[in-house]
Parts: C-alpha cells; sequence; structure tokens
C-alpha cells in the first residue's frame, strides 16, 4: 500500500489562501507520480477568525494539529488585528509548544532570478540558516515597571540553554555533512558583546565541532555576517544561529536570493510535528487578486516533502521550479510576473507531469 500523510493546513490571512491552493496543487501532482497519497484538513486560523470568533488557537485546534504529520502553513497577519496577538498568538504559540526548534531557512539564488547583489551569479548564492527557534529574545522573559510613567522600565532577556543550543548546533553539523556542499559550518553570534549568552553558544559549538572532523567550524559576528551576506554571500555554507538573528539575517537572505516571493522556512521539530511556510507576510492588500507569487509556498511544501522522507518527490519540484524561474516567469515580484498566482501553479504542475 502506498504510503499516506496527513497534512494540516492553515491557509491564514491575506494572501494565503491563495499561495496554499498552488502548494497543494503541486503537492498533489507529485504525490500522484511518486505513488503516495496526501491528505488535507484544513484549519481556519487567523485574523478572520479571531475577529469572528475571539479564538486563536484553541486547545483542541493544537490537539488535532498535533495529530497531523506535518503542518502546511500560508500566513499570519491581519490588518485589523494589533500586531503581535496573531503572530504571538498562532506562530510563535505552535513554534514553542510543538517544539520545533530548529527554523530552516535555505537562501538559493535561481537561474532566472534576479538578486540586487551586483555580479552575483546562482553558484555564489546558496546557504542554509539553521535559526534556533525556540528560546532567546523570543521566550518573553521580561517585564515591566512603572508602564506609562517616567520612571518606566522594561526588560526583556535572552533566553539561552546548554540542552536548547546544543541540540540546534548539532542539527546544523548534521545538516551540513547531509548538504555535502563546501562542509562548512558558521557559527553566527556576537561574543564580543553578549558575552554570558555567545559564551555559552560558542564552546558549545567548539565541542560539539569536535565530532564532525570533516566540517569547517567557523564563526562571525552577526554584523560581519550581514556585511559578508552582500558582498561575499559565497563564503557560507550553512549557518547557525540564535532566534533573533536568525529572524533578521534571513530576511536579508531572502532579499538576496530574490525576494519573499521565493522565500521559504521550515519550523522542524525532528522528532515531531514541523510546520512550513513560505516566509513573506499575508500582503493584505494583494488578497485575491491573483498577483502573489506562489514559489515560496510551493517550496514550502517542498521542504515539507524533504522532511517527510520525499526526497525524490521534493527533487522533483525544486526541478520544476528552476524551469519555471528560469523559462516561464518573467519577475518573481508581485504583479509582475506575467502569470497569475494560479497559473503559476500550473506551470510548475506541467514539468512535474
Ligand atoms: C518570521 C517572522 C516572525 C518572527 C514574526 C511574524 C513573529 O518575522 O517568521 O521570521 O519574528 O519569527
Ligand atoms: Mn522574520
Amino acid at each position: 500500500m502506498s504510503k499516506q500523510y496527513d497534512i494540516a493546513v492553515i491557509p491564514g490571512d491575506g494572501t494565503g489562501p491563495e499561495v496554499v491552493a498552488e502548494g497543494i496543487k503541486v503537492l498533489d501532482a507529485v504525490a500522484l507520480k511518486h505513488d503516495f497519497k496526501l491528505t488535507y484538513t484544513q484549519y481556519n486560523l487567523g485574523g478572520d477568525n479571531y475577529l469572528a470568533t475571539g479564538e486563536i488557537v484553541s486547545d483542541q485546534t493544537k490537539e488535532n494539529l498535533l495529530k497531523a504529520d506535518a503542518i502546511f502553513l500560508g500566513a499570519i497577519g491581519h490588518p485589523d488585528v494589533k500586531p503581535g496577538i496573531l503572530e504571538k498568538g498562532i506562530l510563535l504559540n505552535l513554534r514553542f509548544e510543538f517544539d520545533q526548534y530548529i527554523n530552516l531557512r535555505p537562501v538559493k539564488l535561481y537561474e532566472g532570478v534576479e538578486t540586487p547583489l551586483k555580479g552575483k551569479k546562482p553558484e555564489d548564492i546558496d546557504f542554509v540558516v539553521v535559526r534556533e527557534n525556540t528560546e532567546g529574545l523570543y521566550a518573553g522573559a521580561g517585564g515591566c515597571l512603572k508602564k506609562g510613567t517616567l520612571d518606566e522600565v522594561a526588560v526583556q532577556e535572552s533566553i539561552n540553554t546548554r540542552k536548547g543550543v546544543e541540540r540546534c548546533i548539532r542539527y546544523a553539523f548534521q545538516l551540513c555533512r547531509k548538504r555535502d556542499k563546501a562542509k562548512r559550518l558558521t557559527l553566527c553570534g556576537k561574543t564580543n558583546v553578549l558575552t554570558f549568552a555567545f559564551d555559552l553558544w560558542e564552546r558549545t559549538f567548539n565541542e560539539v565541532a569536535k565530532e564532525y572532523s570533516d566540517i569547517k567550524a567557523d564563526y562571525a559576528h552577526v554584523d560581519a555576517i550581514c556585511m559578508w551576506m552582500v558582498k561575499n554571500p559565497e563564503w557560507f555554507d550553512v549557518i547557525v544561529t540564535d532566534n533573533m538573528f536568525g529572524d533578521i539575517i534571513t530576511d536579508l537572505g531572502a532579499m538576496i536570493q530574490g525576494g519573499m516571493g521565493i522565500a521559504a522556512g521550515g519550523n522542524i521539530n525532528p522528532d515531531g510535528v514541523s510546520m512550513f511556510e513560505p516566509i513573506g507576510g499575508s500582503a493584505p492588500k494583494y488578497t485575491g487578486q491573483q498577483v502573489i507569487n506562489p514559489i515560496a509556498a510551493i517550496m514550502a511544501g517542498q521542504l515539507m516533502l524533504e522532511t517527510l522522507g520525499e526526497q525524490k518527490a521534493a527533487a522533483d519540484i525544486e526541478k520544476s521550479v528552476i524551469k519555471v524561474l528560469r523559462d516561464d516567469i518573467s519577475d518573481v515580484g508581485a504583479g509582475k510576473m506575467g502569470f497569475t498566482t494560479s497559473q503559476v501553479g500550473d506551470l510548475v504542475v506541467g514539468y512535474i507531469k
């Protein structure tokens, strides 16, 4: 009997549902070709649902999501909901509660896609950022005193545990070995200033590195990393970093690989339920217009299949996306593709058959 995967789908807000539909179209096409089954259960989480029902994400929903093999997410963010409520209540909540401790963000420039970096070619921009996804400044530790007065104090602390840091670093070393490219893992930190947090990171990194003598273990400060990502992105193979730095450098990464229309990410719990998403937002002003590039969502599906162990099907998606980017669409930006969102999905499917 062919393998079956239960996928929980959270289309979310704004243009999320449009791009998720294309992701599913492509997933179905490769599943058919490679003889496995995908079943989908849809969850209407997001701004509209919150405004209508007051529910952010219920315990029952979480219980159901935990039974899935993976979660496929569109976008969360609604113009009528105060910033932070949905992001913290849904996205971060699921990352934390499902212990998706890796945020995996490939940065790869495909042929036919324009990068703002002058003179850089696809062979120069091909690395992966492994972002710690459950700790650091995102842990929510801290508080405030005398709010709203002139004596107000606000403290926001970065939580770094040996366990959390080590499992993230180990994942990065393993990934670097598996990628089998330059075999260089760069720790991105700030050891010259954050002398507690990044001392823990650096010591753990150096200890784990001893078990991976085939990998060149490298270190750079986060500010320097930003500089090199622009000037010499070809120096990077795999970068591992904490939650906050990872958040920042992966937006930079998304830009040098052609923008939010392309960039995908996975929130991964290697022993549990992982969640895959295009990393761009819900782009509310474009809702329903069919102008958003669905490649990022399609590549999120590709990452999902890779993580589920369907390597051949995942490779097929990437190959087809490469052709569409190289030969078909004129630009990756919203409204500039020369095709609608749905037509881009059809183009990818066309190469899969
Ligand atoms: C991301 C986003 C989120 C983050 C926001 C929406 C909470 O920017 O996935 O990178 O900061 O992690
Ligand atoms: Mn971000």
